[in-house]
């Protein structure tokens, strides 16, 4: 056990943090909150935790500041390559045959826990790429870290961070800056970033596609389970919902139907 945190403020601050947002420390993981703490204390020339707990009650910007902080956001473009070729061969084709007939030809996307918008950038490109002529699309990026965000709508990437991204999308997406990659305003255009934490109901409604992928998996189960059924909230009929490829619904009897294709597995709101 460490002097700096006991296992009553260990109680504390793990509660307080699953409560906010979800997210669920234990014995394997309590260094990290640890850590993290000791950062907000001395940035905030605090003493003590109990000081620290103190200013957070009040404080709706520092708690945010340490739930942001507590948060795991390593992601990539077109990570899991297989839920993209999903998209572009069974997604979008169905899709469209379904809400073409006096539709408004248009899709809605949204990257529920989009990091630093890797994952909404990628969707975006590819969905500029295989959508048919005459419809349109957005795609809402949604994160609990503003630090996430900022990078985001900013859309600078280092070149170690394109890596994996084609070179026809590079150069067809993407400004060359000393350093990195731009993203295009005429792609950021359609992504839209708003903060948003998944234990509150988004308001959106009417999605086509929800992505969350490697976020559920830092909830426990309830946490998780509240999350999907929002997202089934949220989702129009016949709409398709991606997790983490190492993340699953099984037994958590929600009503979305599982879809195993030639190229990923996912599920679908079917009614
Ligand atoms: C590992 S990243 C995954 C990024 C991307 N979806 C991917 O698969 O590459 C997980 C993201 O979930 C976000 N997150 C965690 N808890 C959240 C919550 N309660 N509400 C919204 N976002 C959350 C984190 O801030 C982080 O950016």
């Amino acid at each position: 056990m460490s002097d700096f945190l006991s296992d009553a403020d260990f109680e504390l601050y793990r509660k307080l943090i699953y409560d906010e947002s979800g997210i669920t420390f234990s014995a394997t993981n309590r260094s990290i909150l640890e850590s993290r703490l000791k950062e907000r204390l001395r940035e905030k020339k605090l003493d003590s935790l109990t000081a620290y707990f103190a200013l957070i009650t009040k404080d709706h910007e520092e708690l945010k500041t340490l739930l942001d902080s507590v948060t795991t956001n390593l992601t990539r473009f077109f990570r899991n390559q297989a839920h993209f070729d999903a998209i572009e061969k069974f997604v979008v084709p169905e899709l469209v045959k379904m809400r073409g007939a006096g539709g408004e030809r248009k899709l809605r996307f949204w990257s529920a826990g989009c990091s630093t918008g890797e994952e909404p950038y990628t969707i975006a490109m590819l969905l500029k790429e295989v959508l048919p002529a005459g419809w349109s699309f957005e795609v809402v990026a949604s994160d609990i870290s503003l630090k996430c965000l900022m990078v985001g709508k900013e859309g600078f990437y280092a070149d170690a961070r394109v890596q994996g991204v084609p070179e026809n999308y590079l150069a067809k997406y993407f400004d060359r800056k000393p350093g990195g990659y731009a993203i295009k305003d005429e792609l950021k255009k359609l992504v839209r970033f708003d903060y948003h934490n998944l234990k509150n109901d988004s308001g959106l409604r009417n999605l086509d596609v929800v992505f969350c992928r490697n976020v559920l998996i830092y909830f426990d189960e309830a946490a998780q389970k509240a999350a999907i059924e929002r997202f089934w909230e949220a989702m129009a009929p016949k709409s398709f919902l991606f997790i983490g490829h190492s993340e699953s619904l099984f037994g958590m009897n929600t009503r979305f139907e599982f879809v195993k294709t030639d190229w990923a597995c996912f599920y679908r709101k079917f009614i």
